[in-house]
């Protein structure tokens, strides 16, 4: 695992920005993106920017259950603000698992067929939760493999609620990519910025590989980069720099 250790989130979005350039320069076509405030600063940089993504495809990492579409918390509603609005990319290359579908299994499984379809995923940007999950992939007995339903923990439901008007709106359940699909990614990108995601990264870099500790999967994938800020890494021992 690559660590870039940047003095804030800004810095951490300009990084961020660079490696998409790298990527997009070396081919790239289909982007996994994330929602979150980790990657606020870094789609701000990419609408200032004056990127092409006329030829762009990308996938969204989760949607919650139950939100429509323009639903003000909605994951796509996030995107569209925060950055399809601003950037050249196709609408009909846009795509995010369907939180409103009525058959789950059988979105979850054209989900996968079209990130298939797309190519594969050449860069997947991923911030991280409190408790180390990676899109809405929850501790779990087992990493999940593909795109999935799941009900998202209690603390997910608390540290989620500051973009509600309180907890109780929180969906209590989420469609997201499995901890494979995230894997298959060519080049994962993980950024993390603020004391409350230090011991989650610290787990997720240095400790055991256990899908009680989602993320700390990514110390097997053979290009991930993590960009981190000096709070978030404020555990880490330096022992797992490359
Ligand atoms: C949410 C999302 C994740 C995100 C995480 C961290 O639960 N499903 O994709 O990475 O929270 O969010 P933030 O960046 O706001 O701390």
């Amino acid at each position: 695992m690559k660590i870039i250790q940047v003095e804030n989130q800004v810095e951490g979005g300009k990084v961020a920005l660079e490696l998409l350039k790298e990527k997009l320069a070396q081919g790239a076509k289909t982007l996994g993106l994330a929602t979150g405030s980790s990657p606020e600063e870094f789609y701000k940089q990419i609408v200032e920017s004056d990127l092409d993504f006329s030829e762009m495809t990308s996938v969204n990492l989760d949607e919650y259950v139950g939100l429509a579409e323009d639903d003000p918390q909605s994951y796509h509603r996030f995107m569209h603000e925060n950055l399809f609005n601003h950037v050249n990319m196709r609408r009909d290359r846009i795509f995010f698992p369907n939180g409103m579908a009525a058959d789950a299994a059988r979105e979850a499984e054209d989900y996968e067929a079209r990130i298939a379809a797309a190519g594969g995923i050449d860069m997947q940007l991923l911030g991280i939760g409190r408790n180390a999950h990676i899109g809405f992939n929850e501790p779990d007995d087992a990493f999940a493999r593909t795109t999935h339903k799941v009900a998202l923990k209690e603390s997910t439901i608390e540290a989620n609620a500051r973009f509600f008007s309180s907890a109780a709106e929180v969906p209590r359940e989420a469609m997201s990519m499995g901890i494979g699909t995230i894997f298959r990614a060519r080049h994962i990108v993980l950024l993390a910025s603020g004391a409350e995601k230090a011991e989650a990264v610290r787990d997720a870099v240095e400790g055991t590989i256990t899908p009680r500790v989602p993320a700390s999967i990514l110390q097997l994938h053979p290009c991930v980069t993590l960009i981190v800020d000096h709070a978030a890494g404020a555990l880490l021992s330096g022992k797992s720099e490359p």
